[in-house]
């Protein structure tokens, strides 16, 4: 058979081309992605005017990404491919926190505050206290564990997103567990926003008849030596869009109380982390031992 192209043998053709010396990863994935590519080319017998189309909208994604905007990144969250990539990437055991997206408004190194320290710096939104206890498999307390939260202000913006209207680190902050494994803060309860809608990825979405919110929640990113990191949220209950979150993160149980209570603070909602131990840890302990052992 000769080497040239022809509609029904393109998969062959491209993949044939792969050299001898290339990772067996990078082989994989490449000839895995060429596969399913023509593959929906085919099925959908893809027209030239709807792929100048899509060159078109992939140059525009990339032409709008900046230090503050990945476009590219909004693009897999509305198409579900982050949700599904972190499910892969994060299975655990039940009992455990679930993950979910990560989204492209955290940033790193917010102030380390005391226990019950309020981030909210605008003075605007229901004031609500967050606590609860970070926690192994066996329910017992984690000390030391960086509980990095994050939230939209009450007009559902990040601090980031407007820079000299909001305070800097409004709604941000760190909060390091001591031998009870507790943390507790008082933010707002949070609200629903729109992700950017303003780029390709939000004239997409017009497209597909598909809003752009996502339903009020708290972002957290904890951390702990030995442990896996949880890149997740909690979501307020009554929330009108979590169930058609615009980039799929709502799971059943990061679904948090918010109890309404009377006093300075308007809202409480508990909620216990449970981490799970990090299996490279348990390489490194099981190299060790055997490194000790001969
Ligand atoms: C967020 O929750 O901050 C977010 C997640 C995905 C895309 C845009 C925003
Ligand atoms: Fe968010």
């Amino acid at each position: 058979m000769h080497a040239y192209f022809t509609e029904e043998g393109s998969v062959e053709a491209v993949n044939a081309r792969m050299g001898q010396n290339v990772s067996p990863r990078l082989a994989t994935v490449m000839a895995s992605l060429v596969k399913h590519l023509h593959a929906f080319a085919k099925e959908v017998e893809l027209t030239q005017a709807e792929w100048d189309y899509g060159i078109d909208f992939l140059t525009r994604t990339g032409q709008i990404c900046s230090g503050e905007r990945q476009e590219f990144i909004l693009l897999s969250d509305t198409l579900g491919l982050s949700m599904l990539v972190d499910a892969i990437n994060n299975r655990r055991p039940t009992g455990a926190t679930e993950n979910t997206v990560f989204g492209p408004f955290h940033v790193e190194d917010a102030p380390i505050r005391e226990h019950g320290a309020t981030i909210s710096l605008d003075g605007k939104g229901e004031s609500c206290l967050f606590e609860g206890r970070v926690t192994d498999l066996d329910g017992q307390p984690i000390e030391g564990a960086t509980v990095d939260v994050w939230s939209d202000n009450a007009d559902g913006f990040y601090d980031v997103q407007q820079p000299g209207i909001q305070p800097k680190w409004n709604n941000r902050g760190r909060f390091v567990t001591g031998p009870d494994g507790r943390y507790s803060f008082v933010g707002i309860k949070p609200v629903s926003y729109p992700i950017p809608d303003d780029g390709p990825v939000g004239q997409m979405l017009g497209h597909l008849g598909r809003h752009p919110y996502r339903p009020a929640h708290m972002h957290y990113l904890v951390t702990a030596p030995g442990f896996q990191k949880i890149v997740t949220h909690t979501f307020v209950g009554e929330d009108p869009y979590l169930e058609s979150d615009t980039v799929f993160g709502v799971k059943q149980t990061l679904v948090a109380p918010f109890e309404h209570i009377s006093g300075a603070t308007e809202w409480r909602s508990p909620f216990d982390f449970v981490m799970v131990p990090d299996a490279t840890e348990d390489h490194r302990l099981a190299d060790s031992i055997e490194h000790a052992a001969s």
